[in-house]
């Protein structure tokens, strides 16, 4: 995964800009950038609703960020000046209602999801949002964007090992109600891959709602 949380161009091509709230993704992100020899990208700190910057964007671009922000509608509002008309703003964000349906079929898979999902939203974040850029976007003042739903799926030990990882890193913010519920951590993994290969079917991950619009002139 990246780990600049979204990037903006700045209608040349040798020059790229990406911010991140994070200093640790920076510093990362800013070795990555040395390492790969670049001199046309830089970075800045800042919240995403409160990005001071004279420049204006061809785009700007965010993954799995507005879930976790209070007011989504006023960050997308205040990103709008950034961007040139007839640029992009184009955002990828969960959607976990086809993630639980798709996973109802496997007891185990389905525990395991339901608390995922429970984590992150008792946390505060906004575990639909994806599919609420829709009239997000509108009620920013921008136009009725276009979506699109993509899910992965998979039945390899490799694939349910990523949702293994995900419930591992999650476990200490999980209820220990729910965590009971998941039985001996130390075998979960091996009981979902047998779940999944016994069951001969596939298994989903939480799905990602691509959302996009380009800026009409004036607005
Ligand atoms: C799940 S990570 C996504 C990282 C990366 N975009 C990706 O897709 O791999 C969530 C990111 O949102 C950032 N974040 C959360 N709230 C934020 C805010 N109010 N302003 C800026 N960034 C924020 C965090 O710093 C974190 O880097």
């Amino acid at each position: 995964m990246s780990p600049c949380w979204w990037r903006g161009w700045s209608g040349r091509p040798d020059k790229w800009w990406e911010w991140s709230a994070i200093s640790r993704s920076l510093a990362r992100a800013r070795a990555r950038v040395t390492e790969a020899g670049l001199h046309n990208v830089s970075f800045i700190q800042a919240d995403v609703g409160e990005v001071k910057c004279d420049l204006v964007f061809d785009a700007v671009v965010g993954r799995l960020i507005l879930q976790f922000v209070p007011d989504p509608v006023a960050a997308l509002r205040s990103l709008s000046p950034l961007i040139r008309p007839g640029g992009v703003l184009a955002f990828q964000e969960v959607s976990y209602a086809p993630y639980l349906a798709l996973s109802a079929h496997l007891p185990l898979w389905f525990a395991v999801a339901s608390i995922i999902h429970e984590t992150f939203r008792r946390s505060g974040a906004k575990t639909e949002i994806g599919i609420d850029l829709f009239h997000m976007f509108q009620e920013a003042g921008l136009p009725a964007p276009a979506m699109v739903l993509e899910m992965p799926l998979g039945s390899d030990p490799g694939f349910t090992r990523l949702v293994y990882d995900l419930v591992h890193s999650l476990r200490p913010h999980i209820q220990p109600r729910d965590l009971e519920t998941l039985g001996d951590f130390d075998t979960l993994r091996q009981r979902l891959e047998g779940e999944v290969a016994i069951s001969q079917s596939v298994v989903p991950y939480m799905a990602l709602v691509g959302t996009w619009c380009s800026k009409p002139e004036g607005a």
